[in-house]
């Protein structure tokens, strides 16, 4: 699995699928999923224009890395070393920092109808991280789900944790007010338990069950009312920006994490992973071009922070060892 062996390819807009109901475009900028189209209708939020996505604010679709979502201070001991990453959200290290991974130019390594391999090769102390990784990551159509395959080595000790962050807008109509929001979606999340965070969006170190919460989504509910109701951790984040966590899942095992649907137009989409936890973002900060809570993120991926948080599992990529995790987007 080497870089070196395989043809570049044109890295403009990637196209993948189509023949049965099911269209991707991707951008090598971010290995970005710039769109995701079930006969014909548009599933995610994006830019008309590839050029956009270089000024984009918003993670718009984009790979999070090397460590999606927070690292407290931007500080952590590895090996008896502390490193100072940047702090690119208020006192915070958020996405990989200010060039993460979303921000790069990533390698077409193969493509195909159906599939292709990105590859990026980030420099040892690149924002601050030790050790040089490469990350290989695949996405590909299978019948009307996308999958996409994460594989990564690290030349030292280091954290990683990636991710895709796809704001997701399952209604046919995003642009006028009654199908712009996704608050009139359906959201059922399987965990029951979730990290509760402090102002600046750290998780305390508490594991909260969700029953009786806003947070439950056991079982499918309308996402706009479980906003409104009344609870402290809404208050601080401005909607859900939380993680949800799966404590016993078997790491390597896809489990079914978030069912996600549309009444509007009967759209649902199935949100698996290896990973042992998922951020829902309810698009809470999102601005022009778009609106607060026009897109849904379903963010699976490690604990936020857990490299400096005592018994969350570890975000820890030992160097040799392979990184390997998978998420699966099944629409139907
Ligand atoms: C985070 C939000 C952040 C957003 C940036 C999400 O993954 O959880 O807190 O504002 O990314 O687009």
């Amino acid at each position: 699995m080497s870089a070196a062996l395989t043809d570049d390819i044109d890295d403009s807009v990637i196209r993948l699928g189509g023949h049965k109901g099911l269209e991707v475009e991707l951008l090598p900028f971010g290995a970005t999923i710039r769109s995701i189209r079930l006969f014909g209708q548009e599933l995610t939020l994006n830019y008309p224009d590839p050029a956009d996505y270089q000024t984009d604010q918003f993670y718009l679709g984009a790979t999070a890395g090397r460590v999606a979502n927070r690292i407290a201070k931007g500080r952590f001991e590895l090996n008896g070393v502390a490193y100072q990453l940047d702090c690119n959200n208020g006192p915070n290290h958020l996405h990989g920092g200010v060039t993460g991974f979303n921000r790069r130019e990533w390698q077409v390594l193969k493509q195909q109808s159906d599939s292709v391999q990105l590859y990026l090769r980030s420099a040892d102390g690149d924002q601050g991280y030790p050790g040089a990784v490469q990350v290989w990551q695949q996405f590909r159509i299978v019948d009307k789900q996308l999958e996409l395959s994460f594989l990564a080595l690290s030349s030292k000790d280091t954290v990683l944790n990636l991710t895709n962050h796809c704001y997701f807008n399952l209604n046919n109509d995003k642009l006028n007010d009654g199908g712009s929001s996704v608050e009139n979606h359906q959201l059922q999340l399987t965990a029951t338990h979730y990290l509760p965070t402090d102002e600046h969006a750290i998780p305390t170190g508490e594991r909260r069950a969700v029953a009786g919460t806003a947070f439950d989504f056991t079982n499918a509910k309308l996402v706009g009312p479980a906003l409104k109701q009344q609870d402290q951790q809404l208050a601080l984040a401005n909607g859900f920006d939380h993680c949800f966590i799966w404590q016993d899942a078997d790491a390597a095992e896809l489990k079914l994490m978030a069912v996600l649907s549309s009444s509007q137009s009967g759209r649902q989409l199935e949100v698996l992973s290896t990973q042992p936890g998922l951020q829902l973002y309810t698009g809470n900060f999102l601005a022009a071009p778009f609106a607060a809570r026009q897109g849904i993120c379903l963010e699976a991926q490690g604990w936020p922070d857990a490299i400096n948080q005592l018994g969350f599992p570890g975000t820890l990529l030992k160097a040799g060892e392979l990184y390997q995790q998978q998420i699966v987007y099944k629409f139907s």
